[in-house]
């Protein structure tokens, strides 16, 4: 059977939930696409950790093992931050394979550029799990643009957010308390400030914003809010009354064609789609000229749904390419 080699850039938890997705799935995958998927490489901060889960994987804290490896044919990225994510993804692009990344840091910035050059080299450039963990809003988005025109996004994009809302509110908990509990699930970020302050969110919107409008606003001119001053008694008093706050990033085109876009707590009424979102959830309302309102719902952080979110990018990415990917 041919098969596909793959590393990936990272292992903390979307890393690790690739590999897993791809291990305890093994069969399913060769039965649906006709490969084995197989990585061959991890790239990691420090390569004497123990990492009893990985069995016959190159372990290399130097990129250039895998960027000299003539046989990876895909790389998966999930590394925190701009740099070396960018410049690493930009190598493998010109190396001329196709890449998949749960990196929302560095694409909200540099996803235009990685797509353009992914273009002129024919590969492929998976983003799913960049925004809103798994619900599959970058495939749907991009579905609808093929007839459709999209007037407007709103979403709750931060799982981290959402989590500690509902958290404070429902059980009481402080903010400190909510926090910790959703860094120990796995939701956080490694610097859980861009959950808070709505920077995590703010570049989620972009992203949705290069897609949906070909174009993102001036980043200075978006409001950004986080959810770092909201205290219990301002959750629980919302609640009473049939409104609830909740952290919502919205894009939208307007009537002098200009983009506009906030992000912050928004008070939620409770005939709106938003209203019963818990937990680490997250929901996007996709606004378009011909199909009218959208509205996609499902978890937005944590090791299994952003793997998911890169495995999907990974079947797409096989059934666009089956013809080269297979060895002559
Ligand atoms: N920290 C992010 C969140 C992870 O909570 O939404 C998924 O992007």
């Amino acid at each position: 059977m041919p098969s596909i080699k793959v590393a990936i850039l990272g292992f903390g938890t979307v890393g690790e939930g690739v590999y897993r997705i791809l291990q305890e799935k093994r069969e399913e995958l060769k039965k649906s696409t006709g490969f084995t998927v197989d990585v061959v490489s991890i790239l990691v901060k420090d390569k004497m950790k123990k990492r009893t889960s990985i069995t016959d994987v190159q372990i290399t804290d130097d990129f250039r093992d895998i960027l000299n490896n003539p046989t990876i044919d895909i790389v998966f990225e999930a590394i925190v931050g701009e740099e070396p994510a960018y410049t690493y993804l930009s190598d493998a692009i010109e190396k001329g394979c196709h890449i998949i990344t749960a990196n929302k840091k560095m694409f909200a910035k540099h996803g235009p550029a990685l797509m353009k050059h992914a273009e002129f080299r024919n590969v492929q450039v998976g983003f799913e799990a960049t925004t809103a963990g798994g619900v599959p809003i970058i495939r749907t988005v991009t579905n609808l643009l093929a007839g459709d025109r999209v007037k407007r996004i709103q979403g709750i994009l931060n799982g981290t957010s959402n989590f500690i809302l509902t958290k404070m509110r429902n059980e009481g908990s402080s903010f400190k308390e909510a926090l910790l509990d959703a860094q120990q699930k796995g939701f956080a970020e490694a610097d859980p400030s861009d959950d808070v302050t709505g920077m995590d969110a703010f570049r989620k919107l972009m992203i949705l914003s290069s897609l949906a409008f070909g174009q993102q606003p001036d980043w200075d001119e978006v409001p950004v809010i986080g959810i770092d001053h909201l205290q219990a008694p301002d959750l629980i008093d919302a609640s009473k009354e049939d409104y609830r706050y909740r952290h919502v990033a919205d894009i939208r085109l307007n009537e002098n064609g200009k983009m506009q876009g906030t992000v912050g707590p928004a008070l939620i009424g409770v005939n709106h789609p938003f209203f019963n979102i818990d937990g680490v959830d997250n929901a996007v309302i996709v606004e378009t000229e011909y199909l009218g309102s959208l509205t996609l719902i499902g978890p937005g952080a944590g090791m299994y749904p952003s793997g998911s979110a890169m495995i999907a990018d990974l079947l797409h990415i096989i059934r666009q390419h089956e013809a080269v990917l297979i060895p002559n």
